[in-house]
């Protein structure tokens, strides 16, 4: 038997469709303590968890934020944190008909005798914290791998491990019940071309769903988080490498500023090629930048950033379906 049993198959599916519904997209808030240190002290605010969590109230108390937005990817705190009338940020999401879901990577750590690569860690009791996610309310997960464009790099050994360790991540995840959003990161940093960009990434790809296909991983229940550049150049990439019956692919804002973030999904969405999944965003800092920049962490400028929130995730929702004017 290689296949999920029948009813866990139709639930991944269900869920992985929701997702990218048409028009929508995620909302991905699972920074780390350590990163959203970084953006808490850039308004003056200590890295506490009560300030951790007042950020991410004032995003999910947003209203109509489902309007454009189907997701939210949660860092483990957040899964039990609550607003400050008691109702728990999961209710609240799951009210507001968004799909919580969880980050369960744990970062990543070098890769021994390789061309300063990197794999990421969180294999080890990972079905544990699946289940254990899967019964806070949370129904798909991420995990990103980060590969690094140089002269001589991603090497061989670092391809093949990310394939792996993504395969491995995806399979556990769809056991739980949990669908797997698997992310491939092939960072824009360096000083290559498009078309280096565009090699590396098509080799990823299909080293990826090479080992998604070898650990029985049920494809209609993934989605496809990977990063973007030249619509053509990136849809060439996909096209070439990920199978049709994945629903949607869900990109990552990689550093790109919150207006480019918008142009590059829109033009994805016009180019005049095959397109056979949804195209649509998974941004974290392309959605979050504008946000914090308002909020200045006072609770009086509370309302006038998450009008900025809804600014991002409506240019960003037409994007998805190429009707985005700018
Ligand atoms: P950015 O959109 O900020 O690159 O975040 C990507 C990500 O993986 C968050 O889940």
């Amino acid at each position: 038997f290689s296949y999920p049993e029948p009813a866990l198959q139709k639930e991944l599916k269900t869920t992985a469709e929701a997702i990218v519904a048409p028009g929508k997209g995620i909302l991905a808030v699972d920074e780390t303590n350590e990163g959203i240190g970084k953006l808490l002290a850039a308004v003056g605010l200590q890295n506490t968890e009560n300030n951790r969590r007042r950020y991410r109230q004032l995003l999910f108390t947003t209203d109509n934020l489902s309007e454009h937005v189907s997701a939210t990817i949660l860092f483990d705190e957040t899964v039990y944190q609550k607003t400050d009338d008691g109702t728990p940020f999961i209710e609240l999401l799951k009210k507001k008909n968004i799909i919580p879901g969880i980050k369960v990577d744990l970062d990543a750590v070098p890769l021994f005798l390789s061309l300063d690569e990197v794999t990421t860690q969180g294999l080890d009791n990972l079905a544990t914290r699946c289940a254990e996610y899967k019964k806070q309310g949370c129904r798909f997960a991420k995990w990103r791998c980060p590969l690094k464009i140089g002269e001589h790099t991603p090497s061989v050994q670092a391809i093949n491990n990310t394939a792996q360790v993504l395969a491995r991540y995806a399979s556990i995840c769809q056991s739980q019940g949990l669908v797997p959003i698997v992310e491939p990161d092939v960072l824009l940093d360096g000083d290559h071309d498009i078309v280096r960009n565009q090699k590396v990434s098509e080799q990823a790809l299909a080293a990826v769903y090479k080992a998604l296909n070898d650990h029985h991983v049920f494809l209609e229940g993934t989605l496809l988080k990977p990063n973007m550049e030249i619509a053509t150049a990136t849809v060439t990439a996909l096209l070439r490498t990920v199978p049709a019956a994945v629903p949607g692919i869900a990109f990552l804002s990689g550093g790109l500023s919150e207006e480019e973030a918008s142009i590059y999904l829109n033009a994805i969405n016009r180019v005049s090629l095959k397109r056979p999944w949804a195209l649509t965003f998974s941004y974290g800092r392309a959605l979050q930048a504008s946000v914090w920049k308002t909020w200045a962490g006072k609770d009086v400028n509370t309302k006038a950033a998450q009008l900025e929130l809804l600014k991002r995730t409506k240019a960003n929702g037409l994007a998805s379906l190429g009707k985005y004017e700018g």
